[in-house]
Order: C-alpha cells, then structure tokens, then sequence
C-alpha cells in the first residue's frame, strides 16, 4: 500500500464482490449488497480493470466470491462465537449476517491505513455500529497481531474461526509464520481458513497468465505480491507454527461446490489455494 492510503486492491475484491449481484445470474455464491456502496463511486472504473482480466470477463471475479464464501461456510458449520477476519479489506460480514452479532463477535483486523478509510466510508453510508463489530487496527508486518487481538477484547480461552483470505500474498513468509504462531495459541477449537498463492510452476497456461495480469495490476496499485508455497511449504509451516491441517479443498471441488449450477457459464478462475487449518 502507498503510505497512508488505503488498500486497492481491497476495494477491487470489493467490487468484484458488488458486480456479481449486479451482472451475473442468481444464485450468487454470494451476495454482498454493501461492497459498491462501500467503495464509493470509484467502482465503475475498478469494475472495468477487472473484467480486463479475463475472457469470459466474469470469470476473474469466480475466485474472490469462492474464498470469502468458503470461510464464511466453515463459519456457519460450526457453533464459533469469535470471528476474526485478518485482512478484511471492506468485507461486510457484520452487516450482511447482524444475526451473528446477537450472540457473537466479528474482529476485522487490517492495516490502519485501510480500516480508517473503510470505517469512514460505512458512516457516511450509516451502516449500523455495534459493540459485538470491532475494528483492530494492526500493520501484520510490524505489529504483534496477539497484542492486536487483546486489545480488541480478542477472547483467547473461547474458540474462535479466524479467515485470512486474499491478503497472506501481499505478507512475506516470516510474517505469515508470525501470524500462524499467534493462531496456535488461541483456544482448542479454533480455526483459521486463509488463502496463499501457489508457486507458479504449479499453475497451468491460463492461470498463469492470468496471475501475470493480476501482478501488474497490484503492484500498480503499490501492494506487489511477496509470497507463494507449494501446499507442502504452506503446511510445514502450518505444522511448525502448531496447527494442523482439516481441508485443502481442491480446484475442481470448489467449481463443483460452489459454480456447477450456473446458469451464466461462468467457471472457477481461481490462483489462489485454500487451507483450513485447525488449532
Ligand atoms: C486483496 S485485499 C483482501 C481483502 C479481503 N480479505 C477480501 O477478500 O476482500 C488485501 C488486504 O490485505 C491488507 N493488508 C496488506 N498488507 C497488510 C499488512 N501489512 N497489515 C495488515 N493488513 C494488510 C490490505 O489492507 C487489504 O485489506
């Protein structure tokens, strides 16, 4: 990110988020009616980059929509009071999903540069503020994200589902483990689901030149990328850190999951890799 100024490619999840709803047919994997409003009405001009990326142009949105819906899956299987969303860039879960508010708490940590802007935007838009919503500022590669978490009231003796997705890419290996270590200490019970991007001897043509594209475009946009693992790395890692494994679903289970009844033609577009990763 540049200095102060909040994450692009934040909003460009966003909006990918925002078009679907607007452009592609029902059912959605998922519906998310304050992503454009959020972004303001700099959207169009993201919505064009993005559907720059691919051929069909709706493709590129296919792996943003499946990783946030995965987690949020997970989430919803299971009886967790603690959601803690690292990197949430203008996820709006808390606003899309006031019934998990009732009894739980949502923890969005992010860069403050990002988390300022996005809390200035949701109270020019009214969205409602509650004190089960906590925002947690944190730099992830500077900043303990444990001190982070306590702070915000984080509970460490109650399980707690943590995402990451979209964001461990723009981290470098060491502040991936960091975190990871910090997950390990949380309660018996609890989970994170984050997405990594694979090395990229292990994409095929199309992907890889869609990454190419989706490199250019971030780095454009101040925020390169900086880490990718085979699944092997990314599990040693997780192993050292203290966790172990539950899922890695694959490329074809999640197209099979998420995308087989559509009606628009659109397919899974997806770099990223998903990992759910149990304390
Ligand atoms: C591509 S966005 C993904 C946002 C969200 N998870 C989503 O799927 O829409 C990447 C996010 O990582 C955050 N990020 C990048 N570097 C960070 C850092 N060093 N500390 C905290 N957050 C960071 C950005 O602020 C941004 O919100």
């Amino acid at each position: 990110m540049r200095g102060s100024e909040p994450s692009r490619s934040a909003m460009s999840a966003a909006v990918a988020r925002g078009i679907h709803r607007l452009w592609d047919d029902p059912p959605w994997i998922l519906d998310d009616p304050f992503a454009l409003p959020l972004v303001g009405e700099e959207w169009q001009a993201f919505a064009e980059q993005s559907t720059a990326l691919s051929r069909p142009p709706h493709q590129a949105r296919s792996g943003v929509l499946v990783r946030t819906r995965y987690a949020e899956d997970v989430l919803a299987a299971d009886a967790y009071a603690q959601y803690v969303i690292l990197g949430a860039g203008l996820d709006s879960f808390a606003w899309r999903h006031p019934e998990f508010l009732a009894n739980g708490r949502v923890l969005e940590v992010d860069h403050p540069a990002t988390q300022t802007w996005k809390r200035e935007r949701a109270r020019t838009l009214a969205l409602p503020d509650s004190a089960r919503h906590v925002f947690a500022p944190a730099d992830l590669a500077r900043d303990a994200l444990a001190s982070c978490l306590t702070a915000a009231g984080f509970d460490w003796t109650a399980p707690a589902l943590l995402s990451c997705v979209g964001t461990t890419m723009y981290l470098d290996a060491g502040t991936i483990a960091a975190l990871l270590r910090t997950v390990a200490r949380c309660a018996p019970g609890s989970a994170i689901v984050l997405s990594y991007n694979p090395r990229v001897e292990l994409l095929d043509e199309i992907q890889r030149a869609f990454l190419e594209r989706v490199s250019r475009l971030v780095a454009g946009m101040g925020e390169p990328l900086r880490s990718a693992f085979t699944p092997d790395e990314i599990v040693r890692l997780a192993h050292d850190a203290g966790l172990r494994a539950a899922a890695a679903p694959t490329h074809d289970e999640l197209e099979e999951r998420y995308l087989t009844t559509r009606r628009d033609g659109m397919r899974l577009l997806m770099i990223e890799r998903l990992l759910w990763l149990r304390v």
